[in-house]
């Protein structure tokens, strides 16, 4: 797709261009009804090229199985496609900056839902929030249906046990459901 290989080469951040090792661009399985969308590449997948594949990508995966939708399935995507150094939060400026490359997958991929890990990737959908105020309901963005929940990395520091886990379980498996 010339898209993709627009964004790879991609430098309108100049820091990010210089110390990345790959742009992670995403996964879009053909016919994918559901887009997962995170914040921004770790080490692992800055390394390798694509998106969550390290610690949290190995939960999600796990979840989505679950709830009955393998990762295969599933496009998965990021707010920001370069990792920013020390995986820091990427700054509002990267944010914009990489903001169209997301807004032209979405509009491609035509989704029925989106699901954001943490944050950022809500607070792209919906502004300045807090998770708290918006997770484990359908938002409605600009025509698109928006499910934000918790990041995996939350629910890995939260434990098994944890509020973050299982919510993020639960989410996932709305989500799921949503798009059968
Ligand atoms: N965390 C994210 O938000 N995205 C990835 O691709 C990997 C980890
Ligand atoms: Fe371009 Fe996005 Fe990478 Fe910034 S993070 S250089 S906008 S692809």
């Amino acid at each position: 797709m010339t898209l993709d290989a627009d964004i790879r080469a991609c430098t309108a951040c100049a820091l990010l261009a210089a110390f990345r090792t790959t742009v992670v661009v995403g996964t879009a399985p053909p016919g994918a009804r559901l887009v997962v969308v995170g914040e921004a590449p770790g080490a692992l997948e800055d390394e390798t090229g694509f998106p969550f594949v390290g610690r949290s990508g190995q939960l999600l995966d796990r979840l989505l199985a679950e709830a009955g939708l393998p990762r295969d399935r599933v496009a998965v995507l990021n707010t920001v496609k370069c990792r920013p150094p020390g995986n820091r939060v990427p700054t509002a400026h990267e944010t914009a900056n990489c903001r169209p490359w997301l807004s032209q997958q979405l509009a491609v991929l035509d989704p029925h839902l989106i699901v954001t890990l943490g944050l950022s990737a809500a607070a792209w959908f919906l502004g300045r929030t807090t998770l708290h105020a918006v997770r484990g309901r359908v938002h409605e963005v600009d025509g698109r249906r928006v499910l934000p929940t918790f990041h995996p990395a939350a629910a890995l520091r939260g434990g098994p046990e944890g509020e973050p886990m299982r919510l993020l379980r639960e989410d996932l498996a709305t989500a799921v459901r949503l798009v059968a």
